[in-house]
């Protein structure tokens, strides 16, 4: 037995005569112009996510360019291939059910062609989470690269940003504080250029959660998508990619026990999407460590905000990366974190930390003695409604709702939502605690990012901005509110939210970790017994019907089931 085949002779596609597939595939790719100097070199695999559909992915040229330059100037060959790109607001019905498909499209098109490590380039929600649960599947070493943040705009003087400004301002359309003409207006000044969201969402807290576990270059998060760091950055990791080839160091090597427990303190330091739980938790799955809700809500207690952001802060991304970006959040939450953990330097993170230097006056990373938040910004609620868990993100809570007890006022769906939310007629006051169902992972499917339910237009233009609100589904990174996402198990399989009422009271109390339904037992059992057993809707064919099949609820992370690794270890 001779070492395994690396490079181009890697893969050979089965003709029962491995010289003739390697002599038949060297002619098609010669035939391409390649000389067999380039073709004796390690291959290095680059993802294209690039799609007219995907303004996030917009740079996608320059950082091709700029990754292919660092792999040859290691002396690899770089090879850059397309996958499913997914941009949050083109994917109907919502881009988490496409998540799964990118996975499954990254790992088999990793394994499928000749590397000997791959590049994943991802940017929006969706995409870094997919390819960093595919990559994990299919055990070739890589190195993530976002395509980083937006720039900020401006409207009338006020700097602003996309999304959580999106939201604000459309709550103050809604509300009847600005007219039409200039709702039109803002929308064209939200987002100053290509990039992901300038907020703490869900892209930007995956490209922190990416560089605090190791598998992105160190500093690399928060540079924004048209800047020269940017492309410097892509630079470094095409250069990188060459020595993590010629060390063989796979993904699991790197995405440790400790590399994910690094992962959710910054997810909480930083004041992150509540979907992060959910991706953080899909991508351990694949390789067997078991992240549970009660070691987060822990570490949650003891993790202060030290990150002033939107959406539960007032900076931007752009501002984040001038105060030192993740390195500095890193080095404030000192012996919070795993130092002695690997990363895709070969170095460890404790190293990569020392070597980004002392910190400098600025009030955007702040420290652990004086942080924005005393706690992490996320919290694991229990009770009757939700047995297996529920999310809320305290820190973008308005304080008077961290402990609320209110009627609920109750929709089957968002077909009943759309229908009767800004009903003259509703009969809902500000203490009223709004009820979504059937948003969960099989419900809708795909578990949309409705959770975050519209102040009704009535209480809206009575200046109302935040309600409690308790739903099976998700919400935005960019989004702030009372909202209580993830409820588990869903509706739709038979969760006890299904069971709730119109005129039922709930319990929200944030410190006590609660959410209740103040009904009985006995009551419920009735309910129950009347509705008859949870009866999911099965799509007749295709991906949807493998979707509702298989797929998990949100604390196992919403992977399908077929694709999650064998579980050896619990955090
Ligand atoms: Fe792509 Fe926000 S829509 S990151």
């Amino acid at each position: 037995m001779g070492e395994p085949p690396t490079g181009i002779r890697k893969g050979l596609t089965n003709y029962g005569d491995a010289e003739f597939s390697l002599f038949l595939r060297k002619a098609f790719i010669k035939g391409a112009g390649y000389s067999d100097d380039a073709l004796d070199r390690p291959v290095i695999g680059i993802i294209n996510t690039g799609s007219g559909f995907n303004p996030c992915h917009g740079n996608m040229p320059a950082l091709l360019e700029a990754v292919k330059r660092g792999v040859m100037l290691a002396g690899g060959l770089p090879v850059d291939f397309p996958t499913i790109s997914i941009h949050e607001s083109f994917s109907q019905p919502t881009s988490m059910f496409l998540r799964n498909l990118m996975s499954m499209d990254t790992e088999e098109m990793i394994r499928a062609q000749p590397m000997d490590a791959v590049v994943l380039i991802g940017g929006c929600d969706k995409t870094v989470p997919a390819q960093l649960m595919g990559a994990a599947s299919a055990g070739v070493p890589a190195i993530s690269l976002v395509t980083g943040s937006m720039l900020t705009g401006g409207y009338q003087g006020e700097r602003v940003g996309a999304c959580t400004d999106c939201r604000a301002f459309w709550g103050k359309f809604r509300g009847g504080e600005i007219s039409k003409p200039e709702i039109d207006d803002v929308n064209s000044r939200l987002v100053g250029s290509v990039g992901t969201c300038s907020v703490m969402g869900t892209a930007s807290t995956m490209a922190c959660l990416t560089e605090a576990m190791g598998i992105a270059m160190p500093g690399s998060a928060s540079a924004p998508a048209v800047t020269a760091d940017r492309v410097r950055i892509a630079e470094a990791t095409g250069t990188q990619a060459v020595a993590l080839a010629a060390a063989e160091t796979k993904m699991d090597t790197i995405l440790t026990q400790e590399s994910f427990e690094n992962g959710l303190r910054v997810l909480l330091a930083i004041g992150g999407s509540t979907n992060a739980i959910i991706h953080l938790t899909a991508v351990a799955g694949r390789l067997g460590i078991r992240l549970s809700l009660e070691q987060q809500d822990r570490m949650s207690m003891e993790t202060p905000v030290l990150l002033d952001l939107k959406p539960s802060g007032k900076y931007y991304m752009e501002d984040f990366h001038r105060a030192g970006g993740v390195p500095a959040v890193l080095r404030e939450l000192g012996s919070l974190i795993h130092r002695d953990v690997p990363t895709v330097t070969g170095r460890t993170l404790g190293e990569e930390i020392d070597d980004a230097g002392p910190g400098f006056p600025q009030d955007i990373i702040r420290t652990l003695s004086n942080p924005v938040y005393p706690e992490g910004s996320l919290a694991v609620l229990r009770g009757n409604l939700a047995p297996g868990g529920a999310i809320i993100k305290q820190a973008a809570v308005s304080p008077s709702l961290l402990e609320h007890t209110g009627p609920a006022v109750v929709f089957e769906n968002t077909a009943d939502l759309a229908a009767r939310i800004d009903d003259p007629d509703l009969e809902v006051t500000a203490d009223s605690v709004l009820v979504l169902k059937n948003i969960g992972p099989v419900g809708a499917p795909g578990m949309p990012e409705a959770g975050y339910l519209p102040i009704p237009k009535k209480l809206a233009s009575q200046g109302v901005r935040d309600m409690v609100r308790i739903s099976d589904g998700r919400m935005s990174g960019t989004a702030a509110g009372a909202v209580v996402l993830h409820v588990t198990p869903e509706s739709a399989v038979g969760g006890p939210l299904r069971l709730v009422q119109t005129g039922d009271t709930i319990t929200l109390g944030v410190s006590r970790r609660l959410i209740q339904l103040e009904v009985s037992d006995a009551e419920l059992a009735q309910r129950e017994e009347a509705m008859g057993p949870a009866a999911p809707v099965v799509p007749e064919r295709g991906y949807r019907k493998l979707f509702v099949t298989e797929v998990t609820q949100a604390d196992e992370g919403c992977d399908f089931r077929f694709l999650q690794g064998s579980f050896v270890s619990d955090l």
